[in-house]
């Protein structure tokens, strides 16, 4: 597997037997899943959440060290406001029936993305996981939740601006990794590989920035129908990939001498 220049290694790297470090998935595919049982879609955003459950189980056993998971878009408050109220009611859910068991597992929880337009109900279980965690290491779970890559960059830029305006920083010390430093993902390393599931081939404003060498797996099954099996399948299909960086094949750059 080559090795990321510079800029990149710190932020994308493998776990030493070639398994990716950093998986994000976009859990995509709750409505339609509901829809072809003739069900409500808030019963397959609970059946999404049962999907979740498994696959941060199923995890560690890969080698995937930190996990993002994309719960909530800056987007999706353009739904109705029943679906928005069933999707805030979950990640409340989520997290508190969850933490006992993810903190005595050793993961450490955080929750990236705006903080604006969240109940205070919301903010203080999401300031309760993330404080009753931090001093886990075992498995990072990211929750982007409420998050846009682009505002999330916007916001970036506007605090590197205050800072200049300030008088605390120049506008030339902003390099890729102080402008890293800025974003909701600041503490985290870049994804090695992307999943989206639904059948779905986009990002839908998620990690723009920190996707920059993921690798990309989509995969054809609903959100709620996922585990264990189709994880490891998606980090099989990983390893099979050459992740170059820029760089020549490895066996190319020999015979060009
Ligand atoms: C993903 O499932 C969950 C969220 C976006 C919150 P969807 O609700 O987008 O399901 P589809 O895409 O309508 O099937
Ligand atoms: C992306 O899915 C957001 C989450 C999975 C939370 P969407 O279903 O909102 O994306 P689009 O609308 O299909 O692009
Ligand atoms: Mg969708």
């Amino acid at each position: 597997m080559a090795l990321a220049p510079p800029g990149l290694r710190s932020r994308a790297q493998s776990a030493p037997d070639g398994a990716p470090a950093h998986v994000a998935i976009i859990m995509d595919g709750n409505g339609r899943w509901a829809k072809s049982r003739g069900l409500p879609r808030s019963l397959g955003h609970r059946a999404g959440v049962a999907a979740l459950k498994r696959t941060v189980e199923a995890a560690p056993d890969f080698g995937i060290g930190r996990m993002t998971v994309f719960g909530f878009s800056t987007e999706n408050w353009r739904r109705p406001a029943g679906e928005v109220s069933e999707l805030m009611r979950l990640m409340k859910n989520y997290v508190q029936s969850d933490l006992a068991r993810l903190e005595k597992a050793g993961v450490r929880v955080r929750i990236i993305g705006s903080r604006e337009g969240l109940t205070p109900d919301i903010l203080s279980i999401i300031e309760h996981a993330e404080t009753h965690t931090a001093g886990n290491d075992r498995f990072h779970l990211q929750v982007a939740f409420n998050y846009g890559a682009r505002p999330d960059i916007v916001n970036a830029a506007q605090r590197f601006a205050a800072r200049v305006k300030a008088g605390l920083a120049e506008p030339e010390d902003l390099t890729e990794d102080s402008f890293q430093s800025y974003l909701s993902t600041a503490d985290s390393p870049a994804p090695d590989l992307i999943i989206r599931t639904s059948g779905e081939q986009r990002l839908s404003n998620f990690m723009l920035w920190e996707a920059a060498y993921a690798e990309f797996v989509f995969q054809d099954v609903l959100w709620p129908d996922y585990g264990r099996e189709l994880l490891k399948a998606a980090v099989e299909e990983f390893r099979t990939r050459e992740r170059r960086y820029g760089g020549a094949d490895v066996n190319d750059a020999l015979a060009a001498g």
